[in-house]
């Protein structure tokens, strides 16, 4: 059986998860439930990653110890998945006792196979004495970014890793294994940062005690990510025995036997994709075979943060919709993964949840299943009494759904295996509405049964009705079933709901796509009873709930000094931040059609992305317009970062005079939207994939 080795990042339990740190989880979840159908053998890990000075500094203001600090913080992510209904097998967090053991090891590893590749070297950073913490590796910046205060230059001795002598192995590596770094717009990031040349990095520090101590040199301890990469080995039993236990000689591997994917956000990469598989080449250990950075969840646009009090809590989600009977975990699964194709930034909002569950799940799929076995339940007593379909018209011939099934289980596992996810959904779906279409606008299986029972019909087509009603129903109920098997991955608890009602045979999750077929019912399957699994949510009353549980959460994270001053001077907290009727802009002048015809506006992806010398807010762009590529400047650079910007997908505005800023010719305008007092531009993008070159009209 294959082997497959997934994770989560180990997370940093300084603050509650939030919808972001659940995605990558959720993620996981559903790649290891989709593994599992396709009968390999998984090992899904995710941990937490808990030592560093931050953590030591808010262990300090909470006045316990750190050990005692990160042992509660670690419960709210275990409860949190636990609640989820994330099923991993593998946990590690690195203040675990076995965790020295594993650093240590793959350091010491790395120095018998690699000599030379350790070294002590002279470390310059700038260190914030109020805030005990470094804030950069070298003299710039030279203010600490929390305080604000000239941060100390100070220069210790530590231990470096000779990262510069892997440049061309890393590369070389890119190049042979294009599935390394996923996307592959992710992998020319990569590429480029590693080309344009590589430092060796600092990987120990004196000042920090929360750590793990550096093997006969107690006074430093490793520095951040390589302890918590190590983290991936540990959650396999890397410590344990001389060679690791049994579990991390079946699953860390890379060859025809079995496959690690590390799944991680885009923020994170180059630690995944540099770092870490130098560290592990110099250890001579096999490397992942894939790093997969997902884009960021932002909401209104905008960077969760607890200061901002914008964060999104999975918890409230899922009890406000659990509360009008609606399946809350399945909904925030699917609308997490069907929303924005995966890989790309996405923009969460609580009415865009409540529109894609309504629309797709309540109506699509839920009225599908409704419809269909609540008619078998009353035709015919709830069994189903012939497999074969006799309806036909050009378009449907005998054989036609199976055939279509069977393509749409195809395309399904292929965009998976490509973590195309939202395109798999988009296929399942495709067939969900080809059925409900052949239901409610040509079988019409309900007025056969009206025909049937009114005795009021001719009797040749009674006849007829007769011969093709049950095999109608039978379609319909068999595709559910087909259907509630693809979905088992995305909304577990609804699907195998769906698997029961529509006679699954056995446990869904026992079930293997490999041996799914159509036409797998038999005739005298007697159905489970028909309920309503996916209710359809008022979206006032939905909303209304889903905001008094946030706000309920935002309140726990609001610095009480802050809602002391605010309740003082206005009696009450605030509202949520909805624009005020006042603050729209007033509409200007109407144009014709024709005006707005002459701006040509055109789909477009940002292939590069760098500071444009001596102007701090410009950003000079490379935009592929699916017929050139045109460099722009935006005055974006104090709101988007490089990395932020390659790949995205934007709006041109192509038939502008070209000029100049800074020196640096401007072939086109970005289209922004422009957001409060300091006018923060927001880029316009989308949130389905659009091809380059694509006009907006
Ligand atoms: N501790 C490191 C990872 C070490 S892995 C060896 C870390 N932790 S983190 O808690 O800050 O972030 C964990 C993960 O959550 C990252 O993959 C990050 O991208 C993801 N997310 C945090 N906020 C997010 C969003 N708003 N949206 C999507 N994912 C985001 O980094």
């Amino acid at each position: 059986m294959k082997k497959f080795y997934l994770t989560t990042p180990l997370y940093y339990p300084n603050a509650p998860p939030h919808v972001g740190s659940a995605y990558t989880t959720i993620v996981c979840d559903v790649l290891a439930r989709y593994k599992r159908m396709c009968g390999e053998d998984v090992a899904f890990f995710t941990g937490t990653d808990e030592h560093g000075e931050k953590l030591e500094r808010a262990a300090a203001a909470a006045g316990v110890s750190p050990r005692e600090f990160v042992a509660e913080k670690r419960k709210l992510f275990l409860g949190l998945w636990k609640k989820l209904g994330i099923d991993y097998t593998h946990f590690a967090y690195t203040d675990q006792p076995d965790h020295v053991i594993s650093v240590q090891r793959i350091l010491r590893r790395a120095q018998e196979n690699e000599p030379g590749v350790i070294y002590k070297g002279q470390y310059q950073g700038r260190y914030c004495v109020n805030d005990e913490r470094y804030i950069s590796d070298g003299a710039e910046p030279a203010n600490c970014d929390i305080c604000g205060r000239p941060a100390e230059l100070i220069s210790e001795e530590n231990y470096f890793f000779k990262l510069s002598a892997f440049q061309e192995r890393l590369l070389a590596h890119y190049a042979q294994h294009p599935e390394f770094v996923r996307p592959d717009f992710r992998r020319n990031e990569v590429t480029s940062f590693v080309k344009s040349g590589l430092r060796d990095i600092s990987v120990s520090r004196k000042r920090i005690k929360w750590g793990i101590p550096w093997p006969d040199d107690p006074e430093q301890v490793f520095y951040v990510w390589y302890d918590a990469l190590t983290g991936y080995l540990t959650g396999l039993g890397y410590a344990q025995g001389e060679n690791g236990s049994a579990d991390f000689q079946k699953y860390w591997r890379n060859d025809a036997s079995g496959e690690v994917v590390h799944m991680i956000g885009k923020d994170i990469l180059r630690f995944h994709a540099i770092y870490w598989p130098a560290f592990l080449m110099a250890a001579r250990m096999p490397l992942p075979k894939t790093v997969f950075a997902h884009g960021w969840i932002y909401y209104e646009q905008d960077k969760m943060s607890k200061s901002k009090g914008n964060v999104v809590y999975p918890e409230p989600i899922v009890e406000a919709l659990n509360s009008f009977g609606a399946p809350g975990n399945d909904a925030l699964r699917y609308y997490l993964l069907r929303e924005a194709p995966f890989g790309q930034d996405m923009s969460f909002s609580y009415e865009g949840l409540i529109q894609r569950y309504n629309s797709d799940l309540a109506n699509d799929l839920g009225n599908l299943a409704n419809r269909t076995h609540t008619m078998v339940s009353q035709y015919y007593g709830g069994v189903l009494t012939q497999t074969e379909d006799y309806w036909e018209t050009q378009e449907i011939r005998k054989g036609y759904f199976a055939e279509l099934a069977h393509q749409t289980l195809n395309e399904f596992r292929e965009r998976f295996e490509l973590y195309d996810i939202s395109r798999a959904l988009e296929s399942v779906w495709r067939f969900i509405s080809r059925v409900n279409k052949y239901l409610s606008d040509e079988a019409r299986p309900w007025i056969m049964w009206q025909a049937i029972n009114s005795g009021t019909g001719q009797t040749g087509i009674v006849e007829q009705y007769k011969r093709f009603l049950p095999g109608i129903l039978y379609t319909a109920s068999e595709a559910v079933r087909f259907c509630s098997l693809l979905l088992h991955p995305i909304i577990p608890a609804g699907a195998d709901r769906l698997w029961k009602q529509s006679g699954g045979e056995g446990k869904i999750e026992d079930q293997r796509l490999q041996d799914l077929r159509w036409g797998k019912l038999k005739s005298g399957t007697r159905l489970g009873q028909p309920e309503i699994i996916f209710p359809r949510l008022d979206k006032a009353a939905t909303l209304a709930k889903l905001h008094e549980l946030a706000e309920a959460d935002l309140e726990r994270d609001r610095p009480k000094e802050a809602l002391k001053s605010v309740q003082t001077e206005t009696g009450k907290t605030p509202e949520p931040r909805t624009p005020s009727p006042e603050s729209r802009v007033p509409s200007p002048e109407k144009i014709s059609i024709e005006d707005f015809a002459k701006v040509d506006m055109r789909v477009g992806e940002i292939v590069s992305a760098e500071p444009v010398a001596g102007a701090k807010k410009l950003t000079k762009l490379r935009v592929d317009i699916g017929t050139e590529v045109r460099q722009v400047v935006a005055g974006i650079a104090e709101y988007y970062s490089p990395e932020q910007l390659v790949g995205m997908k934007v709006v041109l505005v192509t038939n502008l005079q070209p000029r100049k800023l800074r020196g640096v010719e401007s072939n086109g305008m970005i289209v922004a939207a422009t957001v409060g007092a300091e006018e923060r531009p927001v880029l316009v993008t989308f949130k389905e994939d659009v091809p380059n070159g694509a006009r907006l009209k």
